[in-house]
This record gives structure tokens, C-alpha cells and sequence, in this order.
């Protein structure tokens, strides 16, 4: 019984104050035990079992809001994942020397939680961002969690930190499983341990802009990854070297970054943050991911969606040349939904898209949506009910 447990151990440990709070909820704030308020007094809010986080839920956009837990879990280089646990949201100690800081040894992976109407907690499709830093972890050398142990994190973290977790329709929690080499290494080699967190922060609109249609800028001169590179898998060191171009589109006014292939930069492969599809009659077309492009869940989703709803979808070699034909253009991903693109410029010349009611990425967008939210009935089973 966990108000039998001495009351610092529960002070100390986020997982029995995970319990303690359960009971509480179950016993009723009125029957508590003036040792049990003193506990509640002294511990975090989220032992007053608060509902909601005091923050403004009105105006939640893509930046970090520190939550209550996280996970963790180790693992030396010729083992498994041990079992993780939860403890409270800070810092991490690391080696100076730790493979992630001396050779970018580190994938990342995004998914979010989400607040149906009826108060139910839904997760969506973590299985396969755990199959997705599996196969990221085999191309980087690395050790990884199993699906269940990925998952399992994911789950753990979510309701733990379910007062974040913002109010229907105003956005929702963004969960970072993070997977590195926390091992020490001179020579270039793997590390010898490898340490799986998982973070959370409640979030809303990625772009600044909120909805607003984005503004895209082709970038001609950098490049996001190369055959044979590590452009198709989740690795940290995917995303600082896009930071330049990032920082110059912005400076310009630009939503995000376009890249080409760096072959013959001629072919669309991706934005910074997320994949692109083009839109033509009834013929909806994304770069095909042979390598250089990240498979994106939130991609494959919307492929499969769009096909439901009689779209021809053709994913392969997608010319530059063809947004100027485009009806339509959008982009995909986990932290920034479907999001309707407004205008392209490319070598000087801005090209805008008709924004107008009946546009088919609001329309997969609305789809998606209200299966995360558990609005619309989930037929591909996706949605993972936690709570
Ligand atoms: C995501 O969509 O989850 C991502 O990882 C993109 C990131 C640049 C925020």
C-alpha cells in the first residue's frame, strides 16, 4: 500500500509518486492522512492531481515547455536495453567523450499524444517510429530498444506527464525519444554504451505563422543529404547542417527550405522539417525515399489516406520543374502536421498557389486529424488508446 511507504522515498522517486497519485485519485482528496497532504504540499503539482498544467494553452507554439518526467534506459554496446525508468525532467550528466558529443553518434525520433474529446489519452502509430530508430540505429552503429521497450517508453512518458498534455484542439504533447552514445571514445568507433531517453513538451503550430500556407524557399546551394549518406534515417547529424540555409530562407521571410537531390539538382527531395507532395488533377506525387529522403510517418500516412479517398499516388522522381504546374502543394511530418504551402521560390522566381475552400491537403489534414483525436473511426488501426 503506498501510503504505508515512508513519505521521503516517495518524495524521491517519480515512480512511486506516479502510484502515490493514483491512489489519491482513487481514495478522494477528502480521506487523506496529514502525512499524505504534507507529501502533497511538498511534491510537485502534479501531485495536487491537477488536470491541466497552469499554462496558456491558448497560445502553445513549437518550443520547449519543461514537463515533469522522463525516461531512460542504458544499454552497453554488446548487450540489450535494460529496463528503464521514469525520473524527474532535468539535466544529464555525459563523458566529455561520450560518442554522441565526438562523432554524432544520435538519432532522434518525434511522435505526439493527443486529448480526444472525451478526455481519452490517443497515441499514434509508436510502433513505428520504434521500427523507424531501429533501422536508424543498425546504419549508425548503434544499439536499440526493442519495438515493445520503445513503445512502452513512449506510453510511460505520456502519462506521466498527461497534464501537459494540451486540451483538444489546442495542439499536443510532442514526444522526443532520443537514442545516443553515451559511452567514452577516442577512436572512431561505436560507443561503448548507449543511453535511450525519452522527453515531452506540450506544443502547437510548428510555424510561427500558425496555419498560415508557408513559403518555401528551393535551395540550390546546400544540400540535406547525399546517396549513400545518412539522409533516410533519423540522425542528429541530418539537421545541423540544414541550419544555415534555415537561418538564411528566415532571415529572407521563407517558412522553410526546399532541398534538391545533390546529384543533379533537379529532383525535390524534402523540406528541413518535413516531406512534400505535389498536387495535379487527381494525381498526388512525393519524392520517392531511396535513401536520401526521411520516411516519414505522417508521409506514409497520408499516402495510404489519400488512396482511401481515390488519389492516385505515385511516389517517385519529382522534378523542380513541376511545382510550377502544381494545383496544390504541401508538406508533412510529425511536429508539422499538413501543412498547405503558399508560395515556392526558385532561382529568383516566387510562385504562388491558389489558396482557396476544398483544398485536398486540408482535406487529408481533417482526415488525420480526427483519427488522432479518436473523431473519425481509425480503420487502419493506428491509434493507440493509453490511458
Ligand atoms: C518531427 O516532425 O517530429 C521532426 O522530427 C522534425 C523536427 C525538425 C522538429
Amino acid at each position: 500500500m503506498v501510503f504505508g511507504t515512508n513519505s521521503n522515498m516517495i518524495r524521491q522517486s517519480p515512480n512511486l509518486r506516479l502510484l502515490f497519485r493514483a491512489s489519491l485519485s482513487k481514495v478522494g482528496a477528502r480521506s487523506l492522512t496529514a502525512e499524505a497532504s504534507s507529501v502533497l504540499r511538498e511534491s510537485e503539482p502534479m501531485l495536487r492531481n491537477e488536470e491541466y498544467a497552469d499554462i496558456d494553452w491558448n497560445n502553445l507554439g513549437f518550443g520547449l515547455t519543461k514537463t515533469d518526467y522522463m525516461y531512460k534506459a542504458k544499454c552497453s554496446h554488446d548487450a540489450t536495453f535494460q529496463q528503464g525508468e521514469l525520473s524527474d525532467y532535468g539535466n544529464i550528466e555525459l563523458s566529455p567523450a561520450a560518442g554522441v558529443l565526438n562523432y554524432g553518434q544520435g538519432l532522434f525520433e518525434g511522435t505526439k499524444a493527443f486529448r480526444g474529446e472525451n478526455g481519452k489519452i490517443f497515441l499514434f502509430r509508436p510502433d513505428q517510429n520504434a521500427i523507424r530508430m531501429q533501422i536508424g540505429a543498425e546504419r549508425m552503429c548503434m544499439r536499440s530498444p526493442s519495438v515493445q521497450q520503445f513503445v512502452d517508453a513512449v506510453k510511460q512518458t505520456a502519462l506521466a506527464n498527461k497534464r501537459w498534455i494540451p486540451p483538444p484542439g489546442k495542439g499536443s504533447l510532442y514526444i522526443r525519444p532520443l537514442l545516443i552514445g553515451t559511452g567514452p571514445i577516442l577512436g572512431l568507433s561505436p560507443s561503448p554504451e548507449y543511453t535511450f531517453l525519452v522527453y515531452a513538451s506540450p506544443v502547437g503550430n510548428y510555424f510561427k505563422a500558425g496555419m498560415a500556407p508557408l513559403n518555401l524557399y528551393v535551395e540550390d546551394e546546400f544540400h540535406r543529404a547525399t546517396r549513400g549518406g545518412a539522409g533516410g534515417v533519423k540522425s542528429i547529424s541530418n539537421y545541423a547542417p540544414v541550419l544555415q540555409a534555415i537561418s538564411r530562407a528566415k532571415g529572407r521571410g521563407f517558412s522553410d527550405v526546399l532541398y534538391l537531390d545533390s546529384v543533379h539538382k533537379k529532383y525535390i527531395e524534402e523540406a528541413s522539417s518535413c516531406n512534400i507532395f505535389v498536387v495535379k488533377g487527381n494525381v498526388i506525387s512525393t519524392p520517392a525515399t531511396m535513401g536520401t529522403i526521411l520516411e516519414g510517418i505522417t508521409r506514409k500516412s497520408i499516402i495510404d489516406i489519400a488512396r482511401d479517398l481515390g488519389y492516385k499516388v505515385e511516389e517517385r522522381f519529382v522534378e523542380v520543374d513541376e511545382l510550377m504546374e502544381a494545383d496544390e502543394v504541401f508538406t508533412t511530418g510529425t511536429a508539422v502536421t499538413v501543412a498547405t504551402v503558399g508560395s515556392i521560390t526558385y532561382k529568383g522566381q516566387r510562385l504562388e498557389y491558389k489558396i482557396s475552400d476544398g483544398l485536398v491537403s486540408q482535406k487529408l489534414y481533417k482526415m488525420l486529424q480526427g483519427i488522432q483525436l479518436g473523431k473519425i473511426e481509425d480503420k487502419y488501426d493506428w491509434v493507440v488508446e493509453i490511458d
